[in-house]
């Protein structure tokens, strides 16, 4: 017997065609049927009558950082409550596997690596621990360039790898896409990724030709040089052979408000060329990143002691963390420490969403001293700043062709992060989509909306079976109100969770319908259905 027959809703599949009146049913972990209005339902040990609501495949977020949320936040509330069924960790260059990643990534999620038990040994092994952890919507995951080099090159990190350590990560990559890695990330701007050249990313990512995988990139600025930065973007996925992605596409810092737009341009002429490339987008004016990041190339953070003690270097770095050089972006020049604000920071709680602007004229030291105290007491220190103009933000979002994705992390008001100024991406980005740009400001169809979260990222990122409304297709679905759903998380106030959302089904099993029910998230391997 049929299991659930959600009745009678506004079904829009995915595929960015109109929806229609219709009713879906579920046996197992599958969808079974989809009725047009006026075929015969058959009988089902429940039934779902969904009075008009809009019945959508489950959201897709191919850009998440909760690489180990299911360990501590294993009701992943702040997506499941968008309706996010499946999310893509493993980006920006830092991943769970190779298991050096993990310190990072724990401090992210708020957590300590020594409570997520012994280590893994394989990108397998860290899956199968992932679904040990029962969350409730499924993981997939990139392998983190950064994350790859860290395990590889050990401490020297500036150099590039030698012949036999390139002949490793190549393995230790092509390896985990056996076992059903999506592909692999950088992040470009951070250490140890910064320090790759072209050459040695095209080298790495030549792997993914032949198993198949997409090359997802935080470029190598996305501030005056985002221009270079996708383009590079995109040479590395033509002479890889691979598809290329980029990441969070935006124009950061106020010089390059207005730009979007030729940014966009960019893509077009690429893709006319035979450049197969792609983009996700958060739909906020304000990024969110570890303090770590606005440190030039020449130190990282647990080298800051050591540049400290010699006078002359610690006047160069505090000017670069302000104008910019050596591969710095100079937030002070760019876009002013008034627009900065101090977010996950343990060592003082308190201290959590304030501007840097602030903080330092309290102490009475200059905006970059202060960044360098803070990286001090806490390397993994986060910061948002309101680099972004909204027009831009609008400008990318109406485009049907880049997907929605967060750049978030699982959270909930209880758990470990509920007492830092997390961005609000992580409560709210598809609900600020549906209910802000769709319903209210009618920038883009809901249709067209609705296939950037779903059947686009699915195809793109291997999750075979995904994204869309249709007989066979897995069972992720999402019931939610039209004329309600919206954001409720603010940069002041954003441990809220969206509103809208009846109903989220995760391969088959009801995971939300008004309270969090049974967790059945899995975690996936690329193509597997
Ligand atoms: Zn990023
Ligand atoms: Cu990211």
């Amino acid at each position: 017997m049929t299991d659930l027959v959600i009745s009678r809703a506004l079904v829009i599949d995915g595929s960015g065609a109109p929806g229609f009146v219709g009713s879906v049913t579920v046996t197992g972990d599958r969808i079974e049927a989809v009725l047009r209005e006026g075929e015969p339902e058959p009988a089902a040990a429940r039934r779902t009558e969904a009075g008009g609501l809009v019945l959508a495949p489950g959201f897709i977020d191919v850009h998440q950082h909760s690489d180990l949320s299911p360990f501590t936040e294993p009701g992943m509330d702040s997506y499941l409550r968008q309706g996010v069924t499946t999310c893509v960790v493993g980006n920006c260059g830092s991943s769970a596997f190779p298991v050096e990643g993990v310190d990072e990534l724990a401090a992210l999620a708020g957590a300590r690596s020594s409570e997520l038990g012994r280590p893994w040994r394989s990108f397998g092994e860290y899956l199968e621990r992932i679904q040990a952890c029962r969350p409730a919507m499924n993981l997939a995951a990139l392998v983190g360039h950064g994350t790859l080099r860290q395990a590889v090159l050990r401490g020297d990190q500036r150099r590039a790898p030698a012949a036999e350590e390139m002949a490793t990560m190549r393995r230790l990559l092509a390896d985990a896409l056996d076992e059903g890695a999506l592909g692999l990330s950088t992040g470009l701007i951070y250490a140890p990724g910064l320090h790759a050249t072209t050459e040695e990313i095209v080298e790495l990512a030549s792997v993914l030709a032949r198993r198949g995988g997409v090359y997802a990139s935080h470029v190598r600025g996305e501030d005056e040089r985002v221009f270079d930065a996708v383009d590079e973007c995109i040479e590395i996925g033509r002479r890889a052979g691979v598809p290329a992605h980029v990441s969070h596409l935006k124009v950061e810092g106020r010089a390059m408000w207005g730009r979007a737009g030729a940014l966009l341009e960019l893509l077009d002429a690429r893709r006319e060329a035979g450049d197969d490339v792609s983009a996700d987008q958060y739909p906020y004016t304000a990024w969110e990143t570890g303090l770590a990041a606005l440190l030039p190339s020449w130190v990282a953070a647990e080298e800051l002691p050591e540049v400290l003690a010699d006078p002359a270097a610690r006047e160069r770095l505090e000017r670069e963390i302000d104008e910019g050089g050596s591969g710095a972006e100079g937030v002070g020049r760019t876009l002013g420490w008034d627009r900065v604000m101090l977010g996950s920071f343990p060592p003082r709680p308190e201290l959590s969403g304030r501007s840097l602007a602030e903080l330092a004229a309290e102490r009475g030291v200059p905006p970059a001293r202060l960044v360098v105290e803070l990286l001090l007491a806490d390397r993994f220190a986060g910061m948002l700043g309101h680099g972004m103009d909204e027009e831009d933000v609008r400008t990318i979002l109406a485009r049907p062709d880049v997907y929605v994705a967060s750049d978030g992390i699982a959270v909930s008001p209880q758990g470990p992060l509920g007492g830092y100024a997390v961005h609000p991406r992580y409560y709210g980005t598809f609900a600020r989509v549906l209910g802000r740009y769709v319903r209210e400001e009618g920038l883009l169809p809901l249709e067209t909306a609705i296939r950037k979260m779903t059947a686009l990222p699915a195809e793109r990122f291997g999750l075979a079976g995904r994204g869309r409304i249709e007989p066979g297709a897995s069972a992720d679905l999402v019931l939610f109100d039209p004329r309600t759903v919206a954001d409720r998380a603010r940069y002041e106030r954003p441990h809220a969770f969206a509103e809208g959302v009846r109903l989220v089904l995760v391969n088959g099993r009801v995971a939300f319908d008004g309270e969090p029910r049974e967790r059945a998230g899995r975690a996936l391997r690329r193509g597997e259905r």
